[in-house]
């Protein structure tokens, strides 16, 4: 099978970075995992990138074309997934123009349900009986684009907001690349 190149955007921890280079390294998963881009240089998940001799980019975010910077090493990469793991920043819509139906996102709650920051929280006060993960295509809506996959399970009594966000955590391994195999089947 002929991979395609997919890159990783981070901010943080980096554990569904860890879990994508592990996925693509299985014969028949459609991606490689070629680029990690981190807007943060204290993300833990960049260890995943230097372990596994993944060439990465710390990227700041306060500097003038630092999407310039991101699209030129996408390039020559040859990258032709994104895969947003926790990366904290908004894409502008020229970037997205670039790179249309090729930036996926993951986020911890049941789309359209809960966009945005503090989920768990809110989902508690909200009383919740279900929540779960969606990946989905980012578009210029915050959370906003057409929804690939989605995993769900049903909040107990007795769970807190870091109950959910492992319960949460255990459905993206699953969903994150069971959507990269759906987008290049
Ligand atoms: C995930 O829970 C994801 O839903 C959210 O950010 C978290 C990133 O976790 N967008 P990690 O850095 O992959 O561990």
């Amino acid at each position: 099978m002929v991979k395609k190149n997919a890159c990783i955007f981070i901010s943080g921890k980096g554990s569904n970075l860890k879990n994508l280079i592990k996925k693509s390294r299985e014969y028949n998963f459609p991606v490689k995992v070629k680029l990690v881009v981190s807007n943060n240089p204290t993300a833990d998940g960049l260890n995943y990138a230097k372990k596994n001799s993944i060439p990465y980019l710390i990227i700041d975010t306060k500097s003038r074309n630092y999407e310039e910077k991101i699209i030129k090493e996408l390039r020559r990469y040859n990258i032709s997934l994104i895969c947003l793991a926790g990366y904290m920043k908004i894409i502008s819509k020229r970037f997205l123009s670039n790179y249309k139906k090729k930036i996926i996102n993951i986020h911890p709650s049941l789309l359209p349900k809960f966009k945005g920051l503090n989920t768990f929280t809110r989902i508690l006060k909200n009383k919740e009986k279900k929540t779960g993960c969606t990946i989905h295509h980012v578009n210029e809506k915050l959370d906003g684009g057409n929804i690939i996959v989605q995993k769900s399970f049903y909040i107990k009594h007795n769970d807190n907001e870091i109950s959910l966000k492992n319960k949460t955590q255990q459905l993206e391994y699953l969903a994150f690349p069971e959507a990269i195999i759906k987008i290049f089947r």
